[in-house]
């Protein structure tokens, strides 16, 4: 049995006058017109605690989209008795009908929910329409066919047997349940992280982030309809020390499947550490944890080139991509003219809610990263080896609006050159033309993450050097564009160091961690 190789999902464009923008448009006041009173999904069940934490858009914090019921400790360790419960059957199923349903899902966003997903996500994450069709809809799609593909490979491989002997591999799923603790950048991440576990035979707990609520909840109703049985995901909203204290402390914890801070992920692989005599088997530990991406421009490099690199590769869905450009290296034949091109093109892009399609720029997620982005800004302000050549403005009287901001810096190892902002910031430092080489070594050693980064030269030897010497700068490198909008199934996503364990996410090496092969000899 094989699922044939998938294609990647068009994207709707949603240009005006078309019917999907239309469609789009009826949805999204849908969703603002009657609230949203969103429950957690333990064992196939709704459960509403009554202890409600209110959805609202960040750009439009007055609204009140909805609400969702926060759980406490006694959901988590219902959602693993869930989960526990079911998992014999889920792992004895058909993995062609375990991935049937996922297959399922796909079809339902993309034929029949894909409004719905881009409209939470718009409304729940402040992300523009096109931000959230390569997202909610394009990518998570792509990752559900993509990974069913891959699976149908990786079963596919098997040892050689001899004369008088069959050898076979069995690609078991985890002895346990999976925890998936998902971010509130992408949708599809979100989305992706308990279903490739979860395709792969494993049962799963799946902790969203609090901003990100409302579009999961989306995606759970949608794997409902799609079939999955209950107790196979199960889906809760709980303080991230309350779900630590209950699973990090269960016999049958057999992996982590985590995306967001890098603070939080090394905690909680502490905490495992610590448990480890506790576990039936060494958990897999997996996660995707940000960085400090590049964009690094030669002097043979074309000016137009470098200024969209840096305008869509910084501000698109303002900076909160784990991907976006945060620090550029210009040199100094043509610094200046890249300068004054970005901050002429970034005032020119408009700034507010998602429901106005022609607002290139949202509000950020929250006020905590409001705060902290614009504390970043203040900084630079008064620093004076630092200047704001774009943007510097923010406002949070209706929702958490920033301006693409824009430092200059002289100093290469200046705090927004080297630390995590997450935020429409970009910093630009300008190197000497002819020290092409020492700014790879510069470039390599002022973070350490090593996520995305890119080399924008027509210099074939420069590109060539660059390749080589930031071999590990970067798990994602690109040649000639913006370090961000990796596209499953054709750039697998993921980075080392400090970023992650770089278990590409859309690719088998991401599944191959939700697998525990048994290998089985028969003599005749
Ligand atoms: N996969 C996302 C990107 O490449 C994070 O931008």
């Amino acid at each position: 049995f094989q699922f044939a190789a998938p294609h990647n999902e068009p994207v709707y464009n949603y240009a005006p006058g078309s019917p999907e923008r239309a469609a789009l448009k009826k949805q999204l006041a849908a969703f603002k017109a009657a609230p949203a009173d969103i429950p957690m999904y333990i064992n196939g069940q709704e459960v509403r605690t009554g202890k409600t934490v209110a959805v609202r858009p960040p750009h439009e914090i007055k609204h009140k989209l909805g609400q969702f019921h926060r759980g406490d400790a006694s959901h988590v360790q219902s959602a693993i008795d869930a989960a526990l419960a079911a998992r014999t059957q889920w792992a004895e199923t058909p993995w062609e009908q375990r991935a049937s349903i996922f297959l399922r899902a796909a079809e339902l966003i993309a034929t029949k929910y894909r409004y719905h997903m881009n409209g939470a996500t718009m409304l729940g994450q402040s992300k523009n329409a096109y931000q959230a069709e390569i997202d909610s809809a394009c990518e998570l799609i792509d990752f559900l066919r993509f990974n069913v593909h891959y699976l149908s490979e990786i079963y596919k491989q098997q040892p050689v047997s001899s004369a008088g002997v069959h050898n076979r591999t069995e690609y078991r799923p985890l002895e346990g349940f999976v925890l998936a603790v998902t971010p509130f950048n992408f949708t599809a991440i979100a989305g992706n992280l308990p279903s490739v576990a979860a395709m792969c035979g494993n049962v799963v707990v799946w902790k969203p982030a609090d901003t990100q609520v409302f579009a999961s909840s989306v995606f759970m109703q949608i794997l409902i309809e799609a079939g999955l049985p209950a107790g196979v995901i199960n889906l809760v909203y709980v303080d991230g020390p309350v779900l630590g204290e209950v699973c990090f402390n269960h016999r049958d914890f057999a992996g982590i499947h985590f995306t967001g801070s890098t603070g939080v992920f090394q905690q909680m692989w502490k905490t495992i550490g610590t448990n480890i005599h506790k576990y039936r088997a060494y958990p897999r530990i997996v996660g995707e944890t940000g960085g400090k991406d590049f964009v690094l421009a030669h002097k043979s490099a074309l000016v137009d080139v470098v200024v969209t690199a840096l305008a869509r590769g910084a501000f698109e869905y303002q900076g909160q991509k784990c991907s976006a450009a945060s620090r550029a290296y210009l040199p100094s034949n043509i610094s200046e003219e890249v300068q004054q091109k970005l901050a002429t093109m970034l005032g020119t892009m408009k700034m507010g809610t998602v429901e106005d399609f022609g607002n290139f720029i949202n509000a950020v997620i929250d006020e905590r990263s409001f705060d902290k982005i614009a504390a970043y800004i203040d900084n630079a302000k008064k620093d004076p080896k630092a200047k704001i050549i774009a943007g510097g403005n923010y406002n949070k009287a209706e929702g958490y609006f920033i301006e693409p901001t824009v430092i200059v810096t002289t100093d290469p190892k200046y705090s927004t050159m080297c630390e995590e902002i997450f935020g429409p910031v970009l910093t630009i430092y300008t190197y000497d033309a002819d020290k092409f080489e020492e700014t790879l070594t510069l470039v390599d050693t002022t973070s350490d993450y090593a996520l995305t980064g890119s080399i924008i030269a027509q210099d074939r030897y420069a590109i060539d050097l660059a390749t080589k010497k930031l071999v590990n700068s970067a798990g994602n490198f690109y040649i000639n564009d913006k370090p961000t909008g990796a596209v499953v199934g054709q750039q697998p996503f993921g980075g080392a160091r400090a970023s992650g364990t770089n278990d590409k996410a859309g690719s088998m090496l991401n599944l191959y961690r939700w697998l525990s092969a048994r290998t089985i000899k028969e003599t005749m």
